[in-house]
């Protein structure tokens, strides 16, 4: 395909066929996958494109083609996990490097960086990033990076991204958004001045709870090519089996994304309406204290709306959580997000169980806080799970 025409298509076309064209040997409509370490060569120094899988494979090459063009951006680098993603990416930096982090970020994030980079050198501080100047005051001048999760997991605060671009682009800094929640279908953060995206395509990139892996798409070439160093020289390649699945599982995304968002409303609003919670979190009510920016920036590929799979309440004490918790039938108790099966939730003592007490509690992150992720089932069923769960 010309790439003036590929440039012009919408979501749902490139992700069916950006990366997907026939192989040429057979024509499979089907890509095939490339199941193998290392490639023939035809002398030292002539290959016919791969040498070795850690350092290129054409199933992944396919996928990071189809990655690229959802998040609109020219480049992608495509991980083993979305840690691995992350972990990359802050490698980007060096010893005495400042990163700023939206201090309501995936536990995994808090994790990563206090015990493991932090030792190597680099500094980090956690900020609410519901507001910009809060950002603009911890930066310093060795900050190098400004990472920030919107919405955040799971208290689903909002990070205003064309203004914290802006401040970024002034400072000199780069700026970095996890969009794991939203995935591509749901927002485009380069689309608002973000250098590098990062997602989690364990999540609702790949919708089936099968695979691990994770994704950095940019613009800028050079950086491009430092991450893709990265890769290569650290390792943490996704296997070509899960590069394979992911990209048949984009194909889906509009389809299964959308539907789960608009479950979600619809068990955002019955909440809301049955005063059932203690606590409700959704950034699509207008209780939601960013809707309106939620409103704003949150726009599916045909600029409708849309607020996210998830949603988090609390149910008050420990006791009722448990009981909750035990009611339900159709909710998986599980860790993840984003899968076409809805899931529940406590990211107290589960995803969030690395983050220290007393920040957990400051931001509301208590022990019967419950996060639901919202598949793509009937949501009359999902909703009778929730009435008959409630004590
Ligand atoms: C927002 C967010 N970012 C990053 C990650 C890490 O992704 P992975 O589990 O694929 O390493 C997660 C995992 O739950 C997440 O929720």
């Amino acid at each position: 395909m010309k790439s003036e025409k590929k440039s012009k298509l919408g979501f749902s076309t490139k992700s069916i066929h950006i990366g997907n064209t026939p192989d040429k040997e057979f024509g499979s409509i089907s890509p095939p996958i490339h199941l193998t370490s290392t490639f023939l060569k035809d002398s030292v120094y002539k290959n016919r494109g791969h040498d070795y899988s850690r350092v290129s494979n054409p199933t992944r090459d396919r996928l990071e083609q189809n990655l690229a063009a959802l998040d609109n951006a020219k480049y992608a680098t495509c991980f083993s996990t979305g840690m691995a993603a992350t972990t990359a990416l802050f490698q980007l930096f060096n010893k005495g490097d400042h990163i700023i982090i939206s201090r309501n970020t995936y536990g995994g994030t808090y994790r990563m960086s206090m015990n493991v980079l932090l030792r190597h050198g680099i500094e980090f501080d956690w900020v609410d990033t519901r507001k910009v100047e809060n950002v603009e005051y911890a930066i310093k001048p060795n900050t190098k990076l400004i990472h920030v999760e919107t919405p955040t997991n799971p208290m689903l605060e909002i990070c205003d991204l064309e203004n914290m671009s802006r401040l970024c682009k002034e400072k000199n800094i780069l700026f970095s958004v996890d969009n794991t929640f939203m995935s591509p279908y749901g927002q485009r953060p380069i689309d608002h001045g973000a250098d590098v995206v990062m997602q989690s395509s364990t999540k609702s990139l790949s919708g089936h709870s099968d695979l691990l892996g994770g994704v950095l798409t940019t613009n800028d070439k050079e950086l491009d090519e430092k991450l893709h160093f990265i890769l290569k020289a650290t390792g943490a390649v996704p296997s070509p089996f899960d590069n394979w699945i992911l990209l048949r599982s984009t194909k889906t995304l509009s389809l299964r994304y959308q539907r789960s968002c608009d479950n979600a409303m619809k068990i955002a609003e019955w909440l809301n309406k049955k005063n059932l919670t203690k606590k409700l979190l959704y950034p699509g009510l207008k209780s939601h204290p960013q809707f309106l920016l939620a409103a704003k920036q949150q726009l599916n590929p045909n600029g409708k709306r849309i607020f996210g799979n998830m949603i988090s309440f609390d149910v008050g004490s420990e006791e009722k959580r448990d009981v909750f918790l035990e009611r339900l039938e159709i909710f998986s108790l599980a860790e993840s997000l984003g899968g076409v099966e809805s899931l529940v939730c406590v990211p107290y003592d589960m995803t969030h169980a690395a983050v220290p007490e007393e920040s957990k509690l400051e931001m509301g992150i208590t022990k019967s806080l419950i996060r639901l992720s919202i598949g793509i089932e009937d949501y009359s069923d999902l909703i009778d799970d929730l009435n008959s769960s409630f004590s």
